[in-house]
């Protein structure tokens, strides 16, 4: 495939004379991981719904591998997987029914060594004859997951998978996304936990009142948003920055026990720790923060004069 799997252009959509989307344009490039962020009611869970075929766009375009949601969405629908945000199915099957009827209902078989990987992945083995409704509400969700994988779609939408879902197997989860994505599959992903697509995307989107902010490599946002930190804790307080350190515009704490200097983006603290030592102050302990994801969005949002994630 050469084009985007995914690709909107314009897409908008209205509630009444609400508009949850606006004129959004984004593309979804062949086996990568896409983080959609944004804050509650940005439009996240519209976009991927639209794209998944359940809901209709008011305008504008979405197409899957070059086919249009609307006109095409027998195809479209078979090629994306969705974890839908909301936990809801029949409370009437076991785990192990739940997965075999929605295979069924893609018109897929699923085979007894995919059905042992799911339940494998997600940790459902011991609840395969567990009545849906008896699950806990981690368990549920990651029911969802199997659920959206049954048919081994080309493309899969995560929407808040690991909300409710203990750490341990998140961190299960997110073995498995790379799994995925390493067998080809496409995924996007919404979450509130900024960790989770720091982790594991390689695109971010920001998205906040129907508008997408920007799309950017993951790693590019974060070193041009965002450099490294020195903080320099002094073995005793100091009552002025000496001329060296100020020059490079680094900061001393109130009680004049630390210094931070920010690096540049890819410069390095050389000249801080050479001015350190030319000043000869009492060093106590050296270390680095790296800006997190969590950083670079609060000040994307702030910028533009959004909401708090
Ligand atoms: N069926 C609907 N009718 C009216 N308004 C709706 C409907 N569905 C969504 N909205 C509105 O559209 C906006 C976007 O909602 P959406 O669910 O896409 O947000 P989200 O980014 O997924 O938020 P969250 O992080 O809380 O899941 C919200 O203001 C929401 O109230
Ligand atoms: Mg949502």
């Amino acid at each position: 495939m050469t084009g985007p799997v995914v690709r909107l252009r314009g897409l908008s959509k209205l509630y009444g004379d609400f508009t949850a989307l606006d004129r959004v344009d984004l593309d979804v490039a062949d086996g990568e991981i896409l983080a959609l962020l944004g804050p509650n009611g940005a439009g996240k869970t519209t976009l991927i719904s639209i794209v998944a075929g359940l809901t209709r766009a008011s305008a504008g375009e979405a197409t899957v591998l070059g086919r249009d949601v609307v006109r095409d969405y027998r195809f479209t629908r078979r090629a994306v997987g969705l974890v839908p945000q909301e936990v809801n199915f029949d409370p009437f099957f076991t785990v192990e029914e739940a997965l075999h009827f929605q295979a069924g209902y893609f018109g897929v078989r699923l085979s007894p060594a995919r059905l042992e990987e799911i339940l494998e992945a997600l940790d459902l083995a011991g609840k395969r004859h567990a009545n849906t409704r008896s699950l806990s509400g981690g368990m549920k969700r990651r029911l969802l997951i199997g659920k959206a994988l049954v048919h081994e779609p080309r493309v899969l939408f995560l929407d808040e998978p690991t909300a409710g879902v203990d750490v341990r197997l998140r961190q299960q989860l997110w073995a498995y996304v790379r799994r995925l994505r390493a067998r080809g599959t496409t995924i996007v992903l919404t979450t509130h936990y900024l960790e989770e697509a720091e982790e594991l995307a390689d695109r971010v989107a920001v998205i906040d009142r129907g508008r997408i902010l920007l799309v950017e490599g993951k790693d590019r946002l974060m070193e041009r948003q965002g450099g490294k930190t020195l903080r320099i804790s002094l073995g005793a307080p100091i009552a002025v920055l000496p001329d060296g350190l100020a020059r490079l515009g680094a900061r001393l704490e109130e009680d004049g026990s630390a210094i931070d200097v920010d690096a540049p983006p890819g410069g390095s603290f050389g000249p801080a720790l050479a001015a350190v030592a030319t000043a000869g102050l009492p060093v106590g302990d050296v270390e680095t923060r790296r800006a997190r994801l969590e950083d670079v969005f609060v000040s994307i949002l702030g910028s533009e004069g959004g909401a708090a994630p």
